[in-house]
């Protein structure tokens, strides 16, 4: 009987074997793919395909040097009681809740200092080790706002003609956006907003930016709820392929890449935004 079984389970274990090594097979292939063939993203701006997370450029006499210098503070804050914290997270809720993006925008003036304050509001956001890796040029030149126009433009129209394909331009249709972008020209700031993907020591070497992008969209995200605080509206945009050209508009240094330009003013009164409603808490909220 053992006779008879021994070369029966042999024969089991080979097909197993084999069956494995041939489900692993595509699997392994379709792996070494993914690592030379990356997935074709048209909408990852060129500029911003760096990898500066990766390299090892720090300067490490000044990190030393600054960390052992870094005295320590007591820290306090407000403290409210539970209703009234309650009453303020609501009302915080319901004002941001009022948000939207803007493609219809005023050319009414807007005193600098709301911009200087939402600016510095910005500038409060933490930072990978706290590198502040952020600038904000506020264009307010009318010259200027026409040529940001002109070369965002022409970009986008190369983007909804030919660049980023059918599905793009299918998922955009709801917001019945173009390349035409009037706003630039008649909001009264432009805000773009640059990452610094490496800062530059006093003695002018290059430094890591850690999780530079992700700073700077916190800040942005700051940013947004701070003009929605004073009654200003905007649109998030990301002109893509624009960075270089706007750079060099912009007088901006090779380490600033544009992240995100916001036009900022007053809702033209004839404003309309798509009728888009929000995901209720229970599909955004996972609690454990
Ligand atoms: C990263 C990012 C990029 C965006 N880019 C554009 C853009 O280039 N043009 C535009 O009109 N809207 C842009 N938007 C705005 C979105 O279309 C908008 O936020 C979304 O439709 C939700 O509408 P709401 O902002 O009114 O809530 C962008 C938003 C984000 C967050």
């Amino acid at each position: 009987m053992s006779f008879f079984l021994t070369p029966v389970l042999i024969a089991i274990i080979l097909i197993l074997i084999g069956r494995i090594f041939k489900s692993e097979g595509p699997s392994k292939k379709t792996e070494d793919e993914s690592k030379t063939k990356p997935e074709h993203q048209p909408w990852v701006d060129e500029d911003l395909k760096d990898n500066t997370e990766l390299h090892q450029i720090e300067d490490e006499d000044e990190l030393h040097e600054s960390e052992e210098n870094l005295e320590h503070v007591p820290f306090s804050s407000p403290r409210f009681p539970e209703s009234e914290m309650i009453k303020r997270s609501q009302e915080f809720y319901e004002l941001l809740n009022q948000r939207r993006s803007v493609r219809f925008i005023s050319d009414e003036p807007v005193p600098r200092q709301v911009i200087d304050n939402v600016i510095k509001s910005a500038g409060t956001a933490p930072s990978g080790a706290h590198t502040e890796p952020w600038s904000f040029v506020v264009v307010q030149d009318a010259e200027i706002k026409h040529k940001i126009r002109m070369i965002i433009e022409d970009e986008e129209e190369i983007n909804y003609k030919k660049r980023m394909g059918a599905k793009w331009v299918n998922d955009l249709k709801k917001l019945k956006t173009n390349w035409i972008k009037e706003y630039l020209d008649t909001a009264p700031y432009l805000i773009l907003i640059f990452k610094k993907i490496y800062g530059v020591t006093s003695s002018g070497r290059k430094k890591t930016h850690y999780y530079n992008e992700i700073s700077v969209s916190i800040a942005c995200g700051i940013l947004l709820a701070a003009l929605q605080n004073a009654g200003l509206v905007t649109v998030t945009t990301t002109p893509l392929n624009c960075g270089p050209r706007l750079r060099t508009l912009l007088d901006r240094p090779a380490n600033e890449k544009l992240l995100m330009l916001l036009p900022v003013g007053y809702p033209r009164k004839d404003a309309t935004v798509p009728d888009l409603k929000r995901k209720p808490l229970e599909e955004i909220m996972v609690v454990v």
